[in-house]
């Protein structure tokens, strides 16, 4: 109710702000200062230019309204003002003047010399001058200090390189805080800033009532922002609060113009400046939907978006509506009393929601670094709720209310929710036997007939039901002959007489995985699951079977046929063929005894069985695969999603570069390309590719390195913390290169195996790979000459800053779970 009140009284002023901020001009024509001086007061009228050009400072009008303001706006566009100074005391006429005070403050004098506005600041001297920097910043600058600056004030504008949250030392949050409306720049009714609980969330108030909310953040990204797409974000990063004691994000603008907004309206907005079309975009604002609004449907209870973006409300599994809100249905093990003895003590058990963001009031379990130790500690503590394991993050547990539940469309976390053993089962019906016979026996008859049917059907259609080709023999070959693909693909026949990318018919498939049978299941890979068949002349296959739900897998299904068959080489995985048949997309691949890198290298027995010399053979190995796709092969190609799980292990260990679904085919000229989509695997995306989209060869080189540094060490980047020094697997690696200490990075169950020189040219190996900019990186070619000869004089690899300054927040953001109870934030608003 209160949502849709409040949607009421806003759209009006949406239509204000956007004729208003058309309106807003600016009366007087412009003459341009560099700073205001003590002698050298700025006077209505006249304005200050940052140094490049960009920004300008001076007195303006907003929309329709007859004050006059100081702020600071985009130099070549004017109605954009991103900062007010005198946003609660405007100046009736155009008499004011910006000036250093006798004590060495900014002040706003009127008419009458009266202080509207004071930076206000105690000053050690009177020696002041304040300028206006490139970057928006308007400086106090006292006897060579900054005294005081624009963007530890800030309005309702969240510029690059600003740094506005949590200050520990002064226990104030600084937010921003919107307009009133787009005539009047004084506080509005929204606020937004850093959540005082320090969970790493951006918050959105109303009235100080929570409207919004970010998710956490998990080191690349808000959880809780469907669709969120690191590239959007343009580097957030969140400040190392540990040691600067303020918690706060800052992002920078890489090479564009962007700035974040919070609208008189209460919509955080991103805008974008696009130089093709002269124009501000908007490309992103929040809350966008009804089911983003904070807690829009309650606590225990989940928002879906419906049809037409109405708000769908439902309990969560296991409650029931009740006059007071969703309740638990069955009261779970632990609540019960002891002497309960109906119960029979059965455990409680988790349901597992799957793409939601996550409830709001969770609580970081350190203790718990995988999701088994998570399940576990939840079903310990009676109070838990609901537990989440979180890549870039770890355990999350909810002890309070399920608040916020949003269901994702796409994207969004796992969520396990603790219930009574007894939800999880059938529910027993008694039914009589009359009604079981009336129903029963006619259902029967019906199936009798549709099998009947459909095995009539099969007759006729038989052979064909994949292709319009009749050619196909199941009797002796199982293998059909390569063809078009039902229209949807169209693949070049024939080519250099390869052999393989044949065309299975289903039944052949179906005959050699026993029907896609659970024993022959072998793991769920990126879009389904993957079982292991035999074909009649004994060769062993593994079969992709693309999950029919997933829109996505077709294009991959496509994609990866397309691609793979026209590469071929040793360290590549070969498919042998795919087949289609109805919505079924299968993929046919040579099987690979030992299934992937990650199932020996991130397993606690496993691990050992990959001695040294193994693993050099696998990086190796690897880095020859990565030769042929960016180099030596027909087509250039990007793989753009390496990774443990998908490097496959043939039975002497060789590896085999696997999943070509996300990969890329690069124009001939071409290097560098941007991509909107950007797809991958966190922990192994490049800085530039997860953030801006750019994607080239160096995308796949960072991933490179990223493995081999996991292959070394045995440990997933993803997940690492080192548990004493807080540092991620790349921080880690860096600190032992630094120090000469490489051997301590070796998975110690195979120290015995190694060398220290080849361990050592990995190491540096594997962090030049991982270097931020990727015209650090080397190209494939230099890595296999450093793999093989060492001749050449190894490169220094740089610190991977990137990478080491996301750890120490990240681990920063874990200790402030722990220390921060006893903090008492106060809030304080932008002026
Ligand atoms: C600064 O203070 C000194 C005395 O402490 C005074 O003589 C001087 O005029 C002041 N300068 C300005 C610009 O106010
Ligand atoms: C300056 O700050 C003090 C408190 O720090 C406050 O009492 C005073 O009113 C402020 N002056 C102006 C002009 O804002
Ligand atoms: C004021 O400060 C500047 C910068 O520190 C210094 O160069 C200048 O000499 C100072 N002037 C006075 C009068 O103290
Ligand atoms: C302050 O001004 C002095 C002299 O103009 C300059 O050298 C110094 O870098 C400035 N300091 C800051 C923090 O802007
Ligand atoms: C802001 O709040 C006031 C009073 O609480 C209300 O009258 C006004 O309509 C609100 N403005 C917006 C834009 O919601
Ligand atoms: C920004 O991009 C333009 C061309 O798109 C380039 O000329 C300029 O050097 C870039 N600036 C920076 C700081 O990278
Ligand atoms: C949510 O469910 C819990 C039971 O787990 C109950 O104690 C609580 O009152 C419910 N919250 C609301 C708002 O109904
Ligand atoms: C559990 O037992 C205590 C006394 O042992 C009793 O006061 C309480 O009401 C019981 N609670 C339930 C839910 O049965
Ligand atoms: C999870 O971690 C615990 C110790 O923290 C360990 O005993 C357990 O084997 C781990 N489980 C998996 C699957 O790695
Ligand atoms: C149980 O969970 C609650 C809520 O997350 C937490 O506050 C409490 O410390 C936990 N208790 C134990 C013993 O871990």
């Amino acid at each position: 109710m209160v949502v849709f009140d409040l949607l009421n009284s806003v759209l009006p002023s949406i239509f204000i702000s956007f004729t208003a901020t058309l309106l807003l001009c600016f009366l007087w024509s412009s003459h341009a200062e560099t700073s205001v001086l003590p002698d050298h007061p700025l006077t209505d009228g006249n304005t200050i230019i940052s140094p490049g050009g960009v920004y300008e400072l001076g007195f303006f009008t907003p929309g329709r309204s007859a004050n006059r303001y100081v702020g600071i706006w985009y130099h070549h566009f004017t109605s954009i003002v991103v900062w007010v100074a005198n946003r609660e005391s405007p100046i009736p006429d155009s008499s004011g003047s910006l000036s250093i005070a006798p004590d060495g403050n900014l002040v706003l004098l009127d008419s009458r010399q009266l202080i509207l506005w004071s930076s206000n600041v105690s000053l050690s001297s009177n020696n002041s001058t304040a300028a206006l920097l490139d970057t928006g910043n308007f400086v106090l600058n006292n006897s060579g200090d900054t005294a005081w600056q624009s963007f530890d004030h800030p309005t309702d504008t969240y510029l690059p390189g600003m740094k506005v949250g949590l200050d520990f030392r002064n226990n104030v949050n600084h937010l921003f805080t919107s307009w009133r409306s787009a005539d009047d720049p004084s506080p509005g009714n929204f606020t937004m800033g850093m959540n005082p609980d320090l969970s790493t969330q951006i918050f959105l108030w109303k009235d100080g009532e929570p409207r919004w909310r970010s998710g956490r953040w998990n080191g690349q990204l808000f959880i809780g922002v469907e669709g969120m797409i690191p590239e959007y974000m343009y580097g957030f990063r969140l400040s190392n609060f540990q040691v600067e004691q303020q918690m706060y994000f800052y992002y920078n603008s890489f090479n564009s113009t962007l700035y974040y907004v919070l609208s008189a309206d209460g919509l955080e907005k991103q805008l974008v400046w696009q130089s093709e079309t002269q124009t501000w975009q908007e490309i992103w604002a929040e809350p966008a939907t009804e089911c983003e609004v904070y807690n829009r449907c309650g606590s225990n209870a989940s928002c879906r978006d419906g049809a037409d973006r109405s708000p769908v409300c439902s309990c969560l599994k296991g409650f029931v509506p009740t006059s007071t809100g969703c309740q638990r249905r069955t009261a779970l093990s632990c609540e019960k009393n002891d002497s309960g003895e109906d119960s029979s003590g059965e455990t409680d058990g988790f349901f597992l929601m799957q793409g939601v963001k996550l409830p709001d009031l969770s609580d970081w379990d350190s203790d718990s670094t995988n999701q088994s130790k998570c399940e576990e500690s939840c079903l310990m503590n009676c109070s838990c709720k609901a537990y989440s394991f979180v890549p870039g993050i770890g355990c999350l547990i909810w002890g309070r209310d399920l608040v916020d539940i949003h269901e994702f469309s796409n994207g969004g976390n796992d969520f396990y929710l603790r219930l009574a053993a007894s939800e999880f089962m059938d529910k027993k019906v008694k039914i009589p036997v009359f009604l079981i016979l009336a129903i029963g026996i006619p259902i029967l008859f019906a199936l009798g007939c549709i099998w009947f049917l459909w095995k009539f059907r099969r007759k006729i259609i038989g052979k064909g039901c994949f292709t319009p080709e009749p050619s196909v023999d199941h009797r002796n070959s199982s293998v059909g002959t390569e063809t078009g693909l039902s229209g949807m693909l169209v693949m070049e026949g024939g080519n250099n007489g390869r052999r393989g990318s044949k065309m299975f018919s289903f039944d052949a498939v179906a005959a050699a995985t026993e029907n896609f049978s659970e024993s022959n299941f072998l793991g769920a890979g990126g879009f389904g699951p993957v079982y292991k068949g035999e074909l009649p002349g004994g060769q062993e296959i593994a079969v992709k079977r693309l999950s029919q739900t997933s829109g996505q897998g077709i294009e991959q299904f496509k994609n990866e046929v397309t691609l793979i068959t026209k590469l071929q080489h040793r360290n590549l995985v070969r498919l042998l063929g795919f087949c289609t048949h109805r919505e079924d997309k299968m993929l046919i691949y040579e099987y690979m005894r030992n299934k992937s890198l990650d199932a020996f290298l991130f397993d606690k027995t496993k691990r050992r069985l990959l001695d040294w010399k193994t693993r050099y053979n696998i990086i190796e190995g690897i880095a020859r695969g990565l030769l042929y796709l960016h180099r030596d092969s027909r087509l250039r190609v990007i793989h753009r999603d390496l990774k443990a799980s998908n490097i496959l292990l043939d039975g002497s260990m060789n590896p085999k570069i696997s999943d070509f679904g996300m990969a890329r085919i690069l124009g001939c000229d071409g290097n560098e390309s941007t991509t909107k989509r950007v797809v991958g695997t966190y922990g192994y995306m490049s800085p530039e590719y997860a953030m801006q989209g750019l994607l080239s060869v160096k995308s796949d080189i960072y991933s490179f390195g990223i493995l081999i540094l996991e292959i070394i060490s045995g440990e997933r980047n993803s997940t690492y913390w080192h548990p004493h020094l807080y540092l991620n697997l790349i921080a880690y690696a860096w600190k032992l290169w630094k120090e000469g200490n490489v051997m301590e990075f070796v998975d110690p169950l195979i120290r015995d195996s190694c060398e220290v020189s080849g361990v050592s040219k990995c190491l540096n190996l594997g962090l030049s790979c991982v270097q931020d900019r990727a015209c650090d990186r080397p190209n494939v070619a230099s890595v296999i000459v450093m793999l093989e000869g060492g001749t050449m004089a190894q490169s220094t690899p740089k610190q991977p800053t990137f990478a080491f300054e996301q750890s120490t927040s990240d681990e920063s953001t874990h200790q402030g779970f722990v220390s921060g109870k006893s903090l008492v934030i106060t809030t304080l608003s932008g002026r």
